[in-house]
């Protein structure tokens, strides 16, 4: 069953948070969906715009149609990920998705302003919840690179101000994470005192954590072991920090990295030990459950298992 993320977020807020995955093809799509039955959570599925041109918007929308009647015990969010205005605007046009990101964070606080009120009216006319960014993370977003240096963390200030010139209904917050494998060099971490300054200011709002994925050390060590050349210094976000985000009002948190990185562990593994194999199935099936058993952990990591 498709849902708001406004609906579902205030069934989840202050308690757990929505893991937020990202699908670009068919086996990442069964094993999020497996996954989430397993745990019994509720989840966000998301949609970049690199996903739509990769496997064109209308496959994507076809497979996520079968997925539902396939797991028709489901409950989650369709989401547009990163979203310039064009976009959001083809999104709530299309009568799918329930929820799409307006992404402005790179434009000076008025002009965000200016455009994310836009989308929201747009998108509450049709009954789609809106997720806007305030701040600026470090790393790629999508096509822009963000130097470490420019990256900038949410004013609390600013934030409560966003929030009542927009509507927006959940707002994301750059507190210190960065998407990406390689988010913290040295001892950074979620900066949490933003974060609760944040809450104090926006109490009960639901608040939007990216680059959550936790980078696992072992990954990284299995992938090279197979042949990989990822950067040693790779890291993540501590996957018990989850939790105390949620509690201080992070009611959702996207997770892509990981998956892409379970991806290529199984299949470069896979075909370091089946050098004779050349039917993809064989991987596939690998991946499929793999993924799906990453979500279920999530699923614990983020206070979401049995909640459905
Ligand atoms: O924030 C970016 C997400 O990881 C999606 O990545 O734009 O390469 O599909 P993508
Ligand atoms: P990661 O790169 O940490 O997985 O972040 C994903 C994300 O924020 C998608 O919007
Ligand atoms: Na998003
Ligand atoms: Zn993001």
């Amino acid at each position: 069953m498709i849902v708001t993320a406004a609906e579902l977020f205030k069934v989840a807020y202050g308690r757990f948070a929505v893991g937020a995955y990202n699908i670009n093809n068919m086996e990442q799509t069964h094993g999020l969906f497996r996954g989430a039955i397993q745990s019994q959570s509720p989840f966000v599925i998301q949609i970049s715009r690199g996903a739509r041109k990769y496997a064109d918007k209308r496959m994507l929308e076809a497979m996520i149609r079968a997925a539902e009647t396939i797991y028709p015990d489901a409950v989650f969010v369709v989401h547009l990920d990163h979203g310039d205005e064009a976009t959001c605007y083809d999104c709530i046009d299309s009568g799918f998705y329930s929820s799409v990101m307006i992404d402005a964070s790179h434009e000076p606080f008025e002009k965000n302003v200016e455009i994310t009120r836009r989308v929201v009216e747009r998108a509450h006319a049709k009954g789609v919840s809106v997720e806007a960014e305030l701040g600026m993370l470090g790393g790629v977003e999508e096509d822009i690179k963000v130097e470490d240096g420019h990256a900038c963390l949410t004013d609390p200030d600013q934030a409560k101000e966003f929030v009542q010139l927009t509507g927006c209904d959940s707002l994301a917050c750059a507190i210190g994470t960065s998407h990406g494998a390689y988010k913290f060099k040295g001892r950074q971490s979620i900066h949490f005192d933003v974060l609760e300054k944040i809450q104090q200011r926006l109490p009960g709002f639901p608040l939007v954590m990216h680059g959550s994925s936790s980078v696992p050390q072992s990954e990284i060590m299995r992938i090279n072991a197979a042949g990989g050349k990822l950067d040693p210094s790779a890291c993540g976000v501590n996957d018990d920090e989850y939790l105390p985000a949620a509690k201080l009002g992070v009611t959702k948190i996207n997770i892509d990295t990981d998956g892409r990185l379970v991806w290529t562990r199984v299949h470069r593994e896979y075909f370091r030990d089946h050098p004779e194999d050349f039917d993809f199935r064989g991987p596939g099936r690998v991946f499929m459950t793999e993924y799906a058993n990453f979500i279920a952990s999530r699923s614990e990591k983020l206070g979401s298992k049995n909640t459905l």
